[in-house]
């Protein structure tokens, strides 16, 4: 059913075979949306990484080039092809890990919010879809609005009773990279070195930096802990004006899916001590879902940490946030329980 008609299955299985006498476990990951302004760069990325050892490409146009092109690579995983919603079953049968970045971006004076209406359904059929063919796969869910298609999956997923809050994650990882690049020029440091923690959701006053957490610990006035938390607050926008009209960001967005997917397959392979922020089920808040620090193992985000020690600023954020957090969760499980 794939693309890639050249690449039979033993020869597959020899590759992955050879891999796994190499040592690396050789993960199966299917990218959902991966012909588009993300997938491309995602993709790209991911058949770079040597965990690994089988890449599936689906989208409902263009999966056909997107697969020829990377497949020339001569990095170690191999990329199949799947093409529309016929397809989309044995794009994901097997999979350890799915990164769903399917569905239409902001443009100028748009909200992410405005985007639910096209993209619930989108993700609503593409979680179907897991919960059928890979219920036991990691879930990396970039589509927005997030702060409601992850309680949408969560939804899909305890109807068809595959529900596992520790492998859906809603990713949040552009914020921290954000994050950790404006407060790295603020304090004149490489953002290599930089850490900042930040926690809610992922839209406007949702994503709550805590400039007192950050790594190295560093102090900030007033005018640099307001200028910091708007610019990262709207960095998205930033973005999607800079682009005026042709998407949001797709390329620093690559990058951080990346890392997270990277950081869930190390995860999944073991390593000890994997931390990122994820927007997940959590207790931390009275909320069901909330962005934390979370840590990544065998079976996903095996534990969800507390907020830490907040400041006043980042306290009167955190009502700002979960006051938006919970209409834009009811508004994702009402959509599925309608
Ligand atoms: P894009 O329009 O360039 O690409 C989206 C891709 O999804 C297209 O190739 C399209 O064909 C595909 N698609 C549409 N319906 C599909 C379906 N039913 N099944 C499979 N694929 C389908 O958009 P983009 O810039 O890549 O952004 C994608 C999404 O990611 C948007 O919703 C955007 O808002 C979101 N986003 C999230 C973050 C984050 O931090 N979580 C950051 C940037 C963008
Ligand atoms: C982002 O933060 O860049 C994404 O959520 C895309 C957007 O609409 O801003």
């Amino acid at each position: 059913a794939h693309l890639q008609p050249q690449m039979d299955e033993s020869s597959i299985l020899r590759r992955a075979d050879c891999r796994a006498k190499g040592g690396s476990p050789g993960f199966k990951v299917a990218i959902l949306g991966a012909a588009g302004g993300i997938g491309q760069p995602l993709a790209m990325l991911m058949k770079m990484n040597p965990l690994v050892s089988v890449l599936h490409l689906y989208d409902v146009v263009n999966s056909p080039g997107v697969t020829a092109d990377l497949s020339h690579m001569d990095t170690g995983a191999v990329v199949r092809g799947f093409l529309g919603q016929p397809q989309l079953e044995s794009a994901l049968t097997g999979m350890d890990l799915v990164i769903i970045p399917a569905g239409v971006p902001r443009k100028p004076g748009m909200t992410r919010d405005d985007l639910f209406n096209i993209n619930a359904g989108i993700v609503k059929t593409l979680c179907e879809g897991v919960a059928k063919c890979c219920p036991n796969a990691i879930v990396n869910l970039i589509s927005n609005p997030v702060n409601s298609t992850v309680p949408i999956a969560a939804e899909v997923f305890k109807k068809a009773g595959t529900y596992d809050p520790k492998r859906l994650l809603g990713v949040t990882t552009l914020d921290v990279v954000r994050a950790n690049t404006f407060v790295a020029e603020v304090l004149g440091l490489d953002p290599r070195e930089v850490n900042v923690p930040v926690v809610g959701g992922h839209s406007g006053v949702t994503i709550l930096p805590l400039l007192s957490q950050v790594k190295p610990p560093s102090s900030f006035t007033p005018e640099e802990t307001e200028y910091l938390t708007n610019r990262i607050q709207n960095g998205g926008t930033e973005v999607v004006e800079a682009k005026a009209g042709a998407g949001s960001a797709t390329l620093s967005m690559a990058y951080a899916a990346v890392k997270f997917a990277d950081a869930c397959l190390r995860g999944l392979r073991g390593d000890a001590g994997v931390m990122e922020c994820a927007f997940v089920a959590s207790e931390v808040t009275e909320l069901p879902f909330f962005a934390t620090k979370v840590r990544l193992g065998r079976t996903g985000a095996e534990e969800v940490y507390q907020l830490g020690p907040l400041n006043e600023y980042e306290r009167v954020g955190l009502e700002k946030a979960k006051e938006e957090l919970a209409g834009s969760i009811q508004k994702g499980i009402a959509f599925i329980k309608k």
